[in-house]
């Protein structure tokens, strides 16, 4: 089968990341991770992405201080040098600028620890734990100028217990988003 290729852009631990590469290892998973990008060349993931073989690369956003545009300029030349056709964003903490978001309209994913539109932002189990919600859960998203915002492909959901912190909950979903977003990616790619 043709694999889309595919680049994943993470901030830190990368374990999505990390659950991206084991359904790409599949003979019959429509992607292939053809690139890992950071914007920070101290994430843990980075070296989780190259003990696996894949190609990484580090653009550290503080070498363009006050220039977010010219950081993304710099992201998307190494996409195109790549042949990214898909970017899925795995725990990539930096707001994208509308130059990015743009130019991937309609090719990038992103995953939330939350049931979008509930909780865009930062410190979403805490604040799902703070409202006294009895649900919680995670979505994958196209990216668009909003902030978590963008269309949903696909969510799951979790119970909240009455005893959960703010990390018990939060290992809870990350388990569900380990399986929701290769199931959102391989069903996005068999509708392009
Ligand atoms: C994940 O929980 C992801 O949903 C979240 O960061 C974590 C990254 O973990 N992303 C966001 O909050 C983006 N708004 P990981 O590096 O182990 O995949």
């Amino acid at each position: 089968m043709t694999k889309t290729p595919i680049a994943v852009l993470i901030s830190g631990r990368g374990s999505n990341m990390n659950a991206l590469i084991e359904a790409c290892a599949r003979p019959d998973y429509p992607a292939r991770i053809a690139l890992v990008m950071s914007n920070n060349p101290d994430a843990p993931g980075l070296e989780t992405a190259r003990l696996a073989g894949l190609t990484t690369l580090a653009i550290d956003h503080r070498l363009f201080p006050r220039d977010r545009e010219g950081h993304e300029k710099a992201i998307d030349a190494a996409l195109a040098e790549a042949g990214i056709e898909v970017i899925c964003l795995a725990g990539y903490m930096r707001v994208l600028t509308p130059y990015l978001v743009s130019r991937w309209k309609g090719r990038m994913l992103n995953i939330h620890p939350s049931l979008l539109p509930a909780y865009p932002g930062l410190d979403t189990h805490a604040r799902a734990l703070e409202a006294g919600d009895t649900e919680h859960g995670c979505t994958v998203h196209l990216v668009t100028d909003g902030v978590d915002e963008g269309p949903i492909l696909r969510q799951a959901r979790v119970p909240i217990h009455g005893d959960d912190t703010p990390q018990s909950l939060a290992s809870r979903v990350l388990e569900q988003e380990h399986v929701l977003y290769p199931a959102a990616l391989s069903e996005f790619l068999s509708h392009t």
